[in-house]
């Protein structure tokens, strides 16, 4: 990467230049070293529709969802959606939503944020959705802050994968 390796390069000289007070000012907004000016935080826009990266950093298959927990905790949702098939209000009928391309419930409108996504909710989309939905999709109307809980997402997805 050229810009890693150009701040590597001017933290390089800063070092040269310790002691003097005037020295590296061009790189004082960088951090002190290369392992931090190699992951700048910024945040660029959503992730990639195939990006399941989470903010907690916990892979969703290191979970195991329990449906029964997934259900009680599914209440949250249950002021929009309903997992009955053909049942849309203020969100979209959840049925069979596992696996499907996203924007896809027939009679529901969706936002072309939403709808234009992209994405396909795989488990592990869903997984990071649901911890920070406007992160994945900007511009979604799902007024939803978040589930920060990794394990309650897991839970909820084992229920939506199989709601009763
Ligand atoms: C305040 C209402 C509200 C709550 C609470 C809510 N949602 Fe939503 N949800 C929506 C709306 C509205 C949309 C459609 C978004 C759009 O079109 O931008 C949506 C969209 C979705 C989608 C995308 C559906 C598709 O077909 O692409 C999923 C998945 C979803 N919600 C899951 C959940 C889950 C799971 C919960 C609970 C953890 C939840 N939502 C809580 C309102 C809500």
């Amino acid at each position: 990467m050229l810009s890693f390796k150009t701040v590597t390069a001017a933290v390089a000289l800063s070092a040269l230049a310790a002691g003097c007070s005037g020295g590296g000012s061009e790189t004082s907004d960088t951090g002190p070293g290369p392992a931090e000016a190699a992951s700048p935080p910024v945040e660029s826009g959503p992730p990639a529709a195939d990006d399941v990266a989470t903010l907690d950093g916990v892979a969703y298959a290191s979970l195991t969802g329990d449906a029964a927990a997934g259900k009680s905790a599914f209440m949250q949702c249950r002021t929009c959606h309903v997992t009955d098939p053909g049942m849309n209000r203020t969100g979209p009928s959840l049925a069979g939503i596992v696996g499907h391309k996203a924007g896809s419930v027939s009679g529901f409108r969706y936002t072309e944020a939403n709808a234009n996504s992209g994405i396909i909710w795989t488990e592990e989309k869903l997984f990071q959705f649901l911890e920070k939905p406007q992160r994945v999709i900007p511009k979604t109307k799902m007024i939803f802050a978040g589930m920060p809980d990794a394990q309650k997402r897991a839970d909820v997805i084992a229920y939506l994968k199989n709601p009763n």
